[in-house]
């Protein structure tokens, strides 16, 4: 048994900006589920947003992320993270020179759907994720007291007897035996669920691990029902290749059919760089036809000293750039619900915490502005860094019986499999849904009662398995609820926002552990 001042489970952004905010005197342990750089962040190309511009100001970026999130955004976070992100770029910029800029040392600003100013910076042409991870990476090992745990796959929250604090965690060791970890404060930064979907720009991992079990633990989870898919995954042979960033578009690519029609005249006035549910419906309209769509990308000059990642993702796959066209897809790529926190990250069961994308502040709403996630993900490490580095130094008696939940059921004897999950996901809960999919999916993943099964003596794969059957089961479940289309999801039998039932109202679950039936509740409430 071991025990912390701070646990943190995943090594993404919002994970690694914490741990390197804590004063040297906070003992912390990092349980990561394969290596520390396995991770959605690592591979962000797009870049991060920030109001730095000359004729820019954070009002303007807000306007654009509420326009975006369609109002569903809780305002005053928007405020909060918004205003404070040039202090951030400049203050993470100050710790070795990660942004491009131009000869004269100002800011190179990129544009990306959906923004009304050139605010984007990037590291590396388009390896922001990986400049700023190996910064972050650099500086971690710099501090003191540290442990990371690689290989280490944390699968159940342990509560204390009164259920009322989260004090640890169960976790299966690189070797195999299952380990307790306890500690003070909890945080899971495990990122969102684009596995869940056959077509995805996410790490492998990215499976919704630590929401799944934070919702079984009892913690409440809301707004599942918002999934954004990226308008362009390199698409070939059916199957999806990565990501093409809507900085190819935001140089001047434009999305065309075969014989080189551009598909987004007349469907938003932002055209292909309008919000990313408009676009990525769009292309799948044409997929749906049996027609492949291409980013025209014969106008961009220097595409691969401007794109260097992007040119490898295409030659590896045997796409030429010379040739001026990329086939491409839309894919799962964000999920804007997940734990339900206010902006310090506090959950709702004390001593647990959820930060990046694993979290929910209500930051961006229904659909997220393109670049406004690392954002988030800086900001709330430090935040939550601030806020620790002061509370820590509170004397706090760890528990260390830990509530014994009623016994499970053992473990199923025949899980689907995993691709089976996906593709069903993606074609009734995917980028257009209806009543009658939902449903169906509905009665599909209630055969599993994935919640009940018992997961010590699960494999780490099956134990990833359940909980995909738990976030499928969330996310189907939201998106039957809720009657009509926001951002990221679009009913085509409600296609329609409907403001006096729905506007700023959330679905949130929240599963009651130890009752027989119907242990799971959903309410709708005015989101806050
Ligand atoms: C992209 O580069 O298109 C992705 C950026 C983002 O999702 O914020």
């Amino acid at each position: 048994m071991t025990e912390d001042d701070v646990l943190i489970i995943g090594s993404g952004i919002a994970a690694l900006q914490f741990a390197v905010q804590l004063t040297d005197d906070v003992n912390v342990r990092i349980l990561t589920k394969e290596k520390l750089r396995t991770a959605n962040s690592y591979l962000a190309q797009g870049g991060i947003a920030a109001a730095l511009g000359k004729t820019d100001h954070p009002g303007k970026h807000m306007i654009d992320t509420l326009e975006a999130g369609r109002f569903h955004n809780n305002q005053d976070v928007v405020h909060e993270v918004i205003t404070a992100a040039p202090d951030l770029i400049k203050n993470l910029d100050r710790q070795g020179d990660i942004f491009d800029k131009n000869q004269k040392g100002e800011w190179l600003l990129g544009m990306e759907g959906a923004h009304s100013e050139k605010r984007i910076v990037h590291g590396g042409g388009d390896a922001t994720g990986k400049n700023v991870m190996e910064n972050l990476i650099t500086r971690l090992k710099q501090r003191c007291n540290l442990s990371v745990e690689e290989n280490c796959f944390a699968y159940e929250l342990l509560l204390n007897t009164e259920q009322t604090r989260c004090i640890g965690v169960k976790a299966k060791t690189s070797a195999g035996t299952i380990q307790k970890f306890y500690g003070k404060h909890i945080i899971i930064a495990t990122g969102g669920c684009g596995q869940l979907y056959t077509y995805t720009s996410n790490a492998k991992t990215v499976s919704g691990d630590g929401i799944a079990m934070a919702y079984l633990a009892g913690v409440e989870i809301v707004d599942m029902e918002f999934i954004q898919f990226h308008p362009t995954l390199l698409y070939i042979n059916g199957e999806t290749k990565g990501l093409i960033s809507e900085a190819v578009r935001g140089e001047g690519a434009i999305l065309v059919t075969d014989d080189g029609i551009p598909i987004m005249e007349g469907v938003h006035p932002l055209k292909d760089l309008g919000p990313r549910h408009v676009v990525s419906q769009r292309i799948y309209e044409y997929l749906k036809k049996g027609k492949q769509v291409y980013l025209d990308i014969s106008t961009i000059d220097n595409f691969r000293k401007r794109f260097p990642s992007i040119t490898s993702i295409c030659e590896e796959n045997g796409i030429q750039i010379s040739n001026g066209k990329i086939p491409v897809a839309p894919g799962s790529h964000f999920l804007m619900g997940g734990i339900k926190t206010d902006l310090i990250g506090r959950s709702s069961i004390d001593g647990l915490y959820a930060i990046g994308e694993s979290s929910c502040t209500g930051l961006h709403g229904a659909n997220r502005l393109a670049s406004n996630s690392l954002l988030e993900g800086l900001f709330q490490g430090e935040h939550l860094a601030k806020w620790i580095n002061k509370t820590c130094k509170e004397p706090y008696e760890i528990e260390r019986s830990p509530y014994n939940f009623v016994p499970k059921r053992e473990k199923l004897v025949c899980l689907p499999d995993t691709q089976q999950i996906k593709d069903l996901m993606m074609e009734r809960v995917g980028i257009v849904r209806d009543e009658v999919n939902l449903k169906k999916q509905q009665a599909w993943l209630n055969q599993f009662r994935a919640e009940s099964i018992h997961l010590d003596t699960c494999s780490t794969e099956e134990t990833t398995k359940v909980f995909m059957l738990c976030i499928a089961k969330l996310i189907t479940d939201a998106a039957l609820a809720r009657t009509e289309s926001r951002g990221g999801h679009f009913r085509s039998d409600y296609p329609r926002e409907e403001d006096h039932q729905w506007l700023r109202k959330s679905i949130i679950h929240h599963y009651y552990q130890g009752m027989e039936k119907s242990n799971e509740h959903i309410e709708t409430a005015l989101a806050t």
